[in-house]
């Protein structure tokens, strides 16, 4: 059964929050209630609250820690209250996935971010029992990028579902956009759920999805992230 998926990225501002937004609010198009976590948050809510867009959470289950400063959160919590206590963040995650079809978090930056000094991003992701969906710019480098991604998670017995590459930039989609999806896949037998084109109506910090849902819809392959619920 689908608990739901950790969505990670090769990088931080890599399209992480509009990925997942645009997912749940597909999946709501479609009858599948999910529900959304950014687990934390530094330097403002902005993703929790687009991530709310698909939803009737409470901003407080979605995101039950805000640190202010835009820092990893190990050095964003030193720098207001010291340590941070997660355990708002796992009985909000337990409440969801009682309550709903089932969880799509979003990580902070990438998967060896330290969350503190001793739990990093990949650590909550194993807690949480949840197998990543990976995030990956569709451009010259992300074969290196993914394939560190899909090391360090395999290195920590990780499962990982699939990567979805996104196109950060406009115009049509270049060589290496076209070619790397399937070196990554013959190298490390991860699959690709496709390419998100560029869409210029996104703006995840003004609050705007744009055309995201439409274009997942036509260019991801659901049912590889969510085989039993679609
Ligand atoms: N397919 C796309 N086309 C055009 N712009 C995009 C696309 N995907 C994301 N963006 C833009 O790129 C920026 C980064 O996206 P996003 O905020 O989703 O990244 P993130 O990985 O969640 O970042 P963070 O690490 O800060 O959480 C945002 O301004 C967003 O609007
Ligand atoms: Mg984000």
């Amino acid at each position: 059964m689908t608990r739901g998926i950790f969505v990670t990225g090769t990088d931080t501002e890599i399209g992480k929050t509009a990925i997942a937004a645009g997912l749940a609010a597909v999946l709501k198009n479609r009858g599948v209630h999910a529900g959304v976590m950014k687990p934390i948050s530094a330097g403002g809510r902005a993703d929790a609250k687009l991530l709310q867009q698909a939803t009737d959470q409470p901003l407080d289950t979605i995101n039950p820690i805000a640190l202010r400063d835009p820092l990893s959160p190990n050095i964003a919590a030193e720098r207001e209250n010291g340590d941070l206590d997660l355990s708002p963040v796992f009985s909000a995650f337990d409440h969801l996935l009682q309550t709903c079809d089932c969880v799509l978090v979003e990580g902070v930056g990438g998967l060896l971010v330290p969350i503190t000094d001793d739990i990093l991003v990949a650590d909550l992701a194993l807690r949480l029992q949840l197998p990543l969906l990976i995030v990956a710019r569709a451009a010259l480098g992300t074969i290196n990028h993914t394939l560190l991604t899909v090391e360090a998670a395999r290195a920590r017995n990780l499962p990982i579902n699939s990567v979805i590459y996104n196109a950060l930039s406009p115009g049509p989609p270049d060589l290496s956009a076209q070619l790397s999806p399937g070196v990554v896949t013959r190298i490390s037998g991860i699959p690709s759920a496709g390419t998100l084109p560029y869409d210029p109506h996104v703006d995840v910090d003004a609050g705007r999805l744009g055309r995201v849902p439409e274009l997942i819809d036509a260019h991801i392959d659901l049912s590889l992230i969510f085989p039993d619920l679609l």
